[in-house]
């Protein structure tokens, strides 16, 4: 501002200087409204920070003075804050505006390179090259001048006038006016570029501060369902936790009872292979489980399958898919014992049996108790026989016998004498028979003393061993230390008679009968073991059946007898057989004792 006015105060000094010398009045005229006007020119200058009010209020004073009818403002995008990445110059201004075709030019346009490194450019519709400066409508003929801001862009102007002349002089006159504009425009577009910059800042703040925000309520709200999630997965794992451990609890339950179950439990691949078997095993097959385990059944040795059966059965269930049971008997070292087996198929998805589980139960005390109660059952219907019938035959051979002797008497003759005896004999032995039987009678009363087997056996000693002697065997006996029992002293001397002569019965010459009396497990134990042959299985089966007999001239009554009487003292008989003889045990319990 400074600047201009300078030039405004110093500019009348020359001019009075000037006038002193030319005197023509008309370039006196010429020159005060020169400088008039470049005054006003000047006050019109930054009276505003508004880029086109700045441009309006200058072209305004510029324009009419001059008789130019078009103006325009061309600032270079790099100073634009918008546009400052192109190469291109924009019309920022023009008056008036209908005028304006073009708004947008690249530096490289004549219009501008023309003026390059220059104070100002006239061309006029007289040259050839001003078609190539219009960038208007309505202007065909005509003075364009085009005058540089500084390094900002470039002012057109135009005037209709052809022979328009704008030569160093008047450039010269402009040329600090122009130079102001430029700096005011600058000042303008600086401001405008602040504005600009404060704006976009506010709103980057802004933005910043909404996306913040958002931020914010996102991580709390992420923060939240993290929280509840976090609550969840806990739980989750609280409740996971106890699922596995009451699983493992359930699991170690199952496994106990697999593992301590008394039965054997197996289970078999396709192929046969074990594919787990419980300690069970090792109690029959005298094998470790985890010997087992892996081997193929034909690999498994047990030596105690005889018919392979185990081996049958297993094949037949895998190929039929059905279920099976099955008896099947091994003998051991401690007798025959008899085994209950359920083979169970397990099948894949598809139906196909992929295994089979088995179950085996040792049932032979259940065996054993079934016999005996087969045994007692029969020897309850024999005896009940015995007692209905028993005295019926008995009493009228009482009467025959009497008679028999009667006219035995009679008789003279020696011969039919001898006939009645026998026929006396045979009623006796008859009789005798009828006695043995009748003591099956299972009310029969017992007559339950204090006795001491010892001292039975000691009584009729003497009438065994003569039998022996008589058979060619011998007697041994060993009494132990026993407590005294409640006993039918002649029911007990019946039974023991009765396994004796059993024992004798079984032996050739020279073998030894032996008695021996013992406690053992409390119980007061009797066994009377000889040195026979043994009983096989079918006997073994039957015996204590009242008239079974292996013996021409048995009965089959003596042991039907002995386990009678034996229960009627709640007592019980064991049989132990094998190739080198028998054991008859009769185990007395406690109950017995007196
Ligand atoms: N100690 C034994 N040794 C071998 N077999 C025996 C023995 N005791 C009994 N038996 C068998 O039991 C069967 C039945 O015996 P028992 O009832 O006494 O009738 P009996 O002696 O009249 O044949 C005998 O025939 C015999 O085959
Ligand atoms: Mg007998």
């Amino acid at each position: 501002m400074e600047m201009v006015f300078s030039s405004i105060i110093i500019r009348p000094l020359l001019l009075g200087h000037f006038m002193n010398n030319f005197s023509d009045a008309n370039q006196t005229a010429e020159i005060i409204s020169d400088m008039s006007f470049l005054y006003e020119l000047s006050l019109s200058i930054g009276r505003s920070l508004d880029l086109v009010d700045n441009c309006e209020k200058f072209l305004k004073i510029l324009m009419p003075r001059k008789n130019y009818s078009y103006g325009a403002i061309w600032i270079k995008d790099k100073y634009l804050s918008n546009l400052s990445e192109t190469e291109n110059t924009t019309l920022i201004y023009a008056k008036p505006r209908y005028y304006i075709r073009d708004t947008e030019m690249p530096l490289s346009h004549p219009l501008f390179t023309e003026v390059a490194g220059r104070d100002y450019a006239t061309i006029n519709s007289r040259d050839r090259k001003f078609s190539s400066f219009i960038n208007e409508h309505n202007i065909k003929e005509g003075t364009f001048v085009i005058l540089p801001l500084g390094q900002l862009g470039f002012l057109k102007i135009y005037t209709a006038n052809k022979d328009y002349i704008y030569d160093d002089r008047t450039a010269r006159k402009m040329r600090s006016v122009l130079d102001k504009f430029a700096i005011s425009l600058e000042g303008c577009l600086s401001h405008e570029n602040l504005i600009a910059e404060i704006r976009q800042r506010r709103q980057t703040e802004t933005e910043l501060k909404k996306a913040r925000e958002e931020l914010e309520t996102r991580v709390q709200e992420r923060t939240c369902e993290l929280v509840a999630l976090n609550q969840d997965l806990l739980a989750e794992v609280i409740e996971r936790k106890k699922t596995e451990s009451s699983l493992r609890q359930l699991q170690a339950q199952y496994q106990a009872l697999v593992e301590n179950n008394p039965d054997i439990i197996m289970r078999f691949d396709k192929e046969l292979r074990c594919l787990y078997a419980n300690p069970a095993i090792e109690f029959v097959t005298g094998k470790l489980a985890e010997d087992v385990i892996g081997k193929c059944i034909w690999d498994m040795d047990f030596g105690i399958e005889k018919d392979k059966t185990l081996q049958k059965h297993l094949m037949s269930v895998i190929e039929s898919g059905e279920q099976l049971r099955f008896e099947s008997e091994q003998a051991h070292s401690h007798g025959v014992r008899y085994y209950q087996t359920h083979f169970v198929p397990e099948f894949a998805n598809n139906r196909a049996v992929v295994s089979v589980l088995g179950i085996s139960r040792d049932v032979t005390e259940h065996k054993l108790f079934e016999k005996e109660i087969a045994r007692l059952d029969r020897l309850g219907v024999v005896g009940q026989m015995a007692a209905s019938i028993g005295h019926e035959v008995r009493n009228p051979m009482t009467t025959v016998r009497g008679y028999l002797q009667l006219y035995q008497r009679r008789l003279t003759s020696v011969k039919d004498r001898e006939t009645f005896s026998i026929m006396v004999e045979e009623i006796d032995r008859a009789n005798a028979i009828i006695t043995e039987f009748l003591s099956l009678a299972r009310n029969k009363a017992v007559d339950l003393k204090k006795n001491n087997l010892n001292e039975i056996i000691k009584v009729i000693l003497p009438l065994i061993q003569a039998d022996a002697l008589h058979r060619g065997n011998s007697i041994n006996v060993e009494l132990g230390k026993i407590f005294d029992l409640r006993l039918d002293e002649k029911e007990i001397r019946q039974c023991i008679l009765n396994l004796v002569r059993n024992a004798l019965e079984a032996m050739s010459d020279g073998g030894v009968v032996t008695i021996k009396t013992y406690i053992e497990n409390e119980d007061v134990v009797l066994s009377i073991s000889d040195e026979g042959k043994g009983i096989d299985s079918r006997t073994f089966d039957r015996l204590g059946t009242p008239f079974f007999t292996t013996k021409e001239n048995g009965t089959g009554l003596g042991l039907a007898v002995c386990y009678s009487i034996v229960a009627r003292h709640k007592a019980k008989i064991d049989v132990e057989t094998g190739s080198s003889g028998t054991i008859f045990y009769v185990r007395f319990a406690d109950e017995n004792r007196e």
